[in-house]
């Protein structure tokens, strides 16, 4: 069952996360708090799931990889609350409680968004944490991680979609958003897996098109979640893309085109999966939760 794997993995990612991230009463205590509020708020952990999912398709260590994947989950974890915040979405709930900077303030959660970011960097390139990891393939896939959630990756596209709020504006724009804001960090993290394990370049490659297509599916899902989700369930703000005017893809196309698009994408990005054996049967598995997913 996807399930109990998803449970599985979420319990070894937040057992990891309590042992690496800062002790909470480490001072500035406020800060370190912060932090940890959010990061223990709940959360999936799809994106570290994912970094060692693709280390067992392509054969790789995935134990040893692990402060790798908590580094992803850390810098997901600081894009949530700049995103919650006032200037940006505006939004009271986060993984089923107030957002950061309802719970600390404006200036705690923003400083908290920063901390998470460079302490992701500082257990991303511990080497001696991942001894058994060549150092070359750490920083390749430091760098990969660090292009996606930059100003052409995460950065970008979450300026367009603050721009494109109240306008109508056509597919391909739309697309740039949704590959930016969330597909980058999505397809870093499965490459990262590949890129740590040493794959092949044609494994590598196969990963980037199976992250590309369920990246982007993703985002759609969480537009349809936005309209169509219970808040008690998704955790947070329900229609807050309508109350903001946002551009999704529910407002473009509607629910049921939307849904379609965002099964192709899942069914072609599994396709892609082909190459691999039954090792890559917990991304299949993975990219299928994607389109049943209810939060
Ligand atoms: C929410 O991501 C933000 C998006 C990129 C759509 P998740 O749905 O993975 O949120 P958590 O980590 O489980 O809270
Ligand atoms: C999230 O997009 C993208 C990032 C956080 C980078 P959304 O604004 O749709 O995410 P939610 O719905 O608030 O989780
Ligand atoms: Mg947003
Ligand atoms: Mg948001
Ligand atoms: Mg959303």
């Amino acid at each position: 069952m996807i399930s109990d794997y998803l449970n599985e993995m979420k319990e070894g990612v937040d057992k990891a996360l309590e042992r690496y991230l800062l002790p909470s009463d480490r001072y500035p205590q406020n800060l370190i708090k912060s932090m940890h509020y959010s990061v223990f708020a709940g959360g999936k952990r799809l994106r570290p799931i994912l970094v060692l999912a693709a280390a067992e398709a392509t054969n790789g260590p995935v134990k040893q990889i692990m402060p790798f994947a908590l580094g992803v989950e850390l810098i997901h974890t600081y894009t949530l609350i700049h995103d919650d915040l006032p200037a940006l979405d505006n939004d009271d709930l986060r993984r089923g409680k107030p957002t950061n900077h309802r719970a600390f303030g404006e200036a705690a959660a923003i400083l908290a968004g920063d901390a998470l970011q460079t302490y992701a960097f500082q257990l991303m390139t511990d080497t001696k944490l991942m001894k058994e990891i060549p150092t070359e393939a750490i920083l390749r896939a430091v760098h990969e991680l660090s292009q996606a959630v930059g100003p052409l990756g995460t950065i970008g596209g979450q300026l367009v979609d603050l721009q494109s709020e109240g306008k109508q504006i056509d597919a391909p724009l739309l697309e740039y958003i949704h590959i930016h804001k969330t597909g980058c960090l999505i397809r870093a993290s499965i490459r990262s897996g590949g890129i740590l394990s040493q794959c092949t370049e044609k494994d590598l490659d196969t990963l980037t098109h199976f992250g590309e297509n369920i990246g982007l599916a993703f985002q759609i899902i969480d537009d349809i979640l936005d309209v169509v989700g219970d808040q008690a369930v998704i955790g947070k703000d329900s229609k807050s893309d309508i109350k903001s005017r946002k551009a999704t893809y529910p407002a473009l196309l509607g629910i049921e085109e939307s849904k379609k698009r965002a099964k192709n994408l899942i069914d072609d990005g599994i396709g892609y999966l082909d190459h691999f054996d039954s090792s890559a049967n917990h991304l299949r598995e993975i990219a299928l939760y994607f389109i049943s997913r209810t939060h």
